[in-house]
């Protein structure tokens, strides 16, 4: 292929036409069928010659030019993008008293007086997709979906097309300006939409939210446009100035950015006036014309914000009050006994579908023996369910009244259903109280144990093996080629026995299929066949390659592909900050204080110091994962805010703070990087002392640690 920089401008315009259809047609092949030809690799190299030529040739730039498309539903084409400022979720409040100690939580963290008022705006909850917009110098440059709140998708060709989003922003914006907000769709649009789709015999969307996602997650951002989409501003990610100093007034600068907020938006100075708010949007609800699923609060001072920080995933300084959940009845039709990979068994509902809430409902949880007899639950039972924004319906209540006169009362197995080993509830040693669920005692030989673990393993917030999903997964395992996740590596050595596996697969798949078409068993043609194995060897080549790219993996991922009960990537990411490095997690994991040394990181309680010690006292944890690191590189997690003094520096506070709460104070060092400890020991690296400051102090001469009063250190952090 010859060089960009080489090629004539007739060489560049047949190459763009010849780039146009092959990249059209891969997409095409890809989402449209969901068969792709050609391989990640190969279609990433056709758009980036394609971006490159257009560099270079502007005016050839082609009106169907794929760089004016971005992605499709199928999330592996979008561009990732890293959320500089992360996108954060909200706490929830579900009662009046939820609020109540929202605000209280609030207060003490300050340490503000019962009579001190804190000011907050209380905003409708909508529902819809968080975006991240991002301007520089008022230009809109970027826009992404939340994602993982870490990382998210580029879609801005998308977003370009919404008309509540300015591409140019009015009056003099900070250079740098993220305005996040949320993408929705009004009741009016919607019902329009289902409406021409249904006349186009396409699908329809089950409520605003679904279609709004999916409007904003279209391979051809003419199709967004053609829907009716709208956006509020409420929120802000990177920001080189702050135009305001409170919430409020960060919402009036939007509007005067040209950003539509939302016009209900108040400020609230009690807690009165702020349940007040909320029961008026419930009561309005139905009228909005778009769909709210509650209420926001926020408190309205930035430096309050500042102050307040956040606790793992949501700022202390908000929360979301959610209207209640809706309901519908309908009929228990089984009840299924799922093992998870705790060995935890799950029992399932298996209902008649119904419509709650404008989505479909086959499912709903048990959640454990206790529940059911609680409810009372029974096979052919009338229940009546509740589905609460993502999470999974539940049974609220049995009608009794309802019941068919020969059921009986459901017993719950005392065996797992998969391996048959006895399932038991284990008592707490320390409060003698028994487990509420019931656990399959077969470890590791129990197959469902075995399976969830490796499909957790290679989920997405873990290794997120792309390719290898659940099904793959059962079909390795069954095949005897996995059991702990060091095989997933392994079979990078044996792609034939791979391919030999899915080529097997996939012929019993069609025999079934043509059995139940009541089909003869094929004879299977020379030529299908050379057809199937060309597919076959292109999926084992982009399995292979897949696997082969997640052998360097960061060390958060890692710790929470691991599985270890209560670690999941919160919990992960806090180890991995702690330790930095493998090297250090796994001799922090063999120190005898490590208990101690787990419980001092933020966020990190007993039961979850205890699981992560249970889990590395076993030796056949530690051996498999001895086995995984031999295949792995374990990137070291970068300090958070290295350029802070005290960021790596162990620091401990004793005696009375007067210009911040203990809380706030841990919470602030803790953001520069300072791990904060409550014991003083030759490892601490400054002590602060406030006024009646005792034993600390006196270990802290002891150690020889430096010592310093509040001021200088509100000096050092400064
Ligand atoms: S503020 C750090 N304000 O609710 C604060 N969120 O559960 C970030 N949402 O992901 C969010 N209306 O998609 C905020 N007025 C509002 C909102 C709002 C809807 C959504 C948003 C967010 C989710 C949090």
């Amino acid at each position: 292929m010859k060089a960009v920089e080489k090629l004539t401008s007739v060489e560049a315009a047949k190459e763009l036409d010849r780039l146009a259809k092959q990249i059209a047609e891969a997409d095409r092949k890809y989402h449209g069928e969901d068969a792709p030809d050609i391989s990640d690799a190969d279609y990433d190299a056709l758009r980036r010659r394609n971006a490159g030529i257009e560099a270079r040739f502007p005016l050839l730039v082609r009106p169907d030019s794929p760089s004016h498309r971005v992605g499709a539903k199928a999330s592996a084409r979008f561009a990732k993008v890293t959320h500089r400022v992360p996108m954060l979720s909200l706490d929830n409040a579900f009662s009046d008293e939820d609020v109540g100690d929202f605000l209280g939580r609030v207060r003490r963290f300050l340490g503000l007086k019962d009579d001190e008022a804190v000011i907050v705006t209380a905003e409708p909850k909508i529902d819809g997709l968080s975006a991240s917009l991002r301007y520089e110098h008022g230009v809109l440059v970027q826009g992404a979906t939340r994602g993982d709140g870490q990382e998210g998708e580029d879609i801005t060709a998308n977003l370009r097309t919404i008309g509540d989003i300015p591409l140019r922003l009015k009056g003099k914006p900070p250079a740098v300006l993220e305005v996040r907000g949320e993408v929705y769709m009004t009741h009016k649009a919607f019902a329009a939409l289902n409406e021409r789709q249904a006349a186009e015999g396409k699908p329809t969307y089950a409520n605003p939210r679904n279609s709004a996602a999916g409007s904003v997650r279209q391979l051809d951002p003419a199709i967004t446009a053609s829907r009716a989409l709208n956006f509020f501003a409420y929120t802000w990610g990177e920001i080189t100035e702050l135009p305001a100093k409170t919430q409020s007034g960060m919402l009036e600068k939007f509007r005067d950015y040209g950003f539509i907020v939302n016009p209900l938006v108040k400020r609230c100075e009690t807690l009165e006036e702020i349940l007040q708010f909320y029961r008026d949007m419930e009561s309005r609800r139905a009228r909005l014309g778009y769909d709210i699923d509650g209420v926001v609060y926020k408190v309205d001072s930035l430096a309050l914000q500042e102050r307040l920080g956040f606790v793992s995933r949501s700022p202390r300084w908000a929360t979301a009050h959610k209207f209640p959940a809706e309901q519908a009845q309908t009929v228990i039709e089984a009840i299924e006994i799922q093992v998870g990979r705790t060995g935890k068994l799950a029992p399932v509902a298996r209902l008649k579908p119904v419509t709650v809430g404008g989505v479909v409902v086959s499912n709903a949880t048990l959640h454990n023996e206790d529940q059911i007899e609680r409810l009372d639950a029974r096979i052919g039972d009338t229940v009546l369910i509740q589905r609460a924004g993502d999470v999974i319906p539940q049974i609220v209540q049995v009608l009794t009244d309802k019941r068919p006169k020969t059921s009986k009362p459901y017993k719950f197995p005392d065996r797992c259903p998969i391996c048959h080993s006895h399932a038991v509830r284990e008592v707490d040693e320390k409060t003698g109280k028994m487990d509420v669920d019931r656990r399959c005692t077969g470890g590791l030989i129990c197959d469902a144990q075995t399976v969830e673990r490796l499909k957790y393993f290679v989920a997405r917030d873990g290794f997120d093996i792309e390719g290898l999903g659940g099904t793959m997964i059962e079909l390795f395992h069954e095949k005897g080629l996995l059991k702990e996740p060091a095989d997933i590596f392994a079979l990078t050595e044996k792609p034939e026995k791979v391919s030999k596996v899915l080529a097997e697969h996939r012929a019993a798949l069609s025999e079934e299929r043509r059995a139940a078409e009541g089909k003869e068993p094929s004879k299977t043609s020379g030529k299908t066949k050379k057809k199937g194995e060309d597919r076959e060897d292109k999926v084992v080549e982009n399995l292979m390659a897949a696997i082969e790219r997640r052998r360097t993996i960061s060390l958060d991922r890692l710790v929470n592909a691991l599985g270890i009960r209560h670690v999941g990537e919160t919990t992960a990411r806090l180890l991995a900050r702690h330790y930095r490095s493998i090297g250090h997690l796994l001799d922090g994991m063999k120190a005898e204080n490590m208990r101690e040394e787990l419980e001092s990181i933020d966020g990190i309680g007993g039961v979850v110091a205890e699981a992560i010690h249970d889990f590395f006292a076993e030796p056949h944890n530690v051996k498999a994962l001895d086995r995984l690191l031999q295949w792995l590189t374990v990137e070291d997690m970068a300090a958070p805010a290295k350029s802070s003094p005290v960021s790596g520096k162990t620091v401990v506070f004793t005696g009375t703070l007067e210009k911040m709460t203990r809380a706030e104070a841990k919470a602030r060092a803790e953001s520069l990087g300072a791990k904060v400890s409550g014991s003083v020991s030759a490892k601490t690296d400054i002590v602060v002392a406030g006024p009646g400051a005792g034993s600390k102090l006196k270990d802290a001469q002891k150690h020889g640690v430096e010592v310093m009063d509040e001021d200088a250190w509100l000096k050092l952090i400064a």
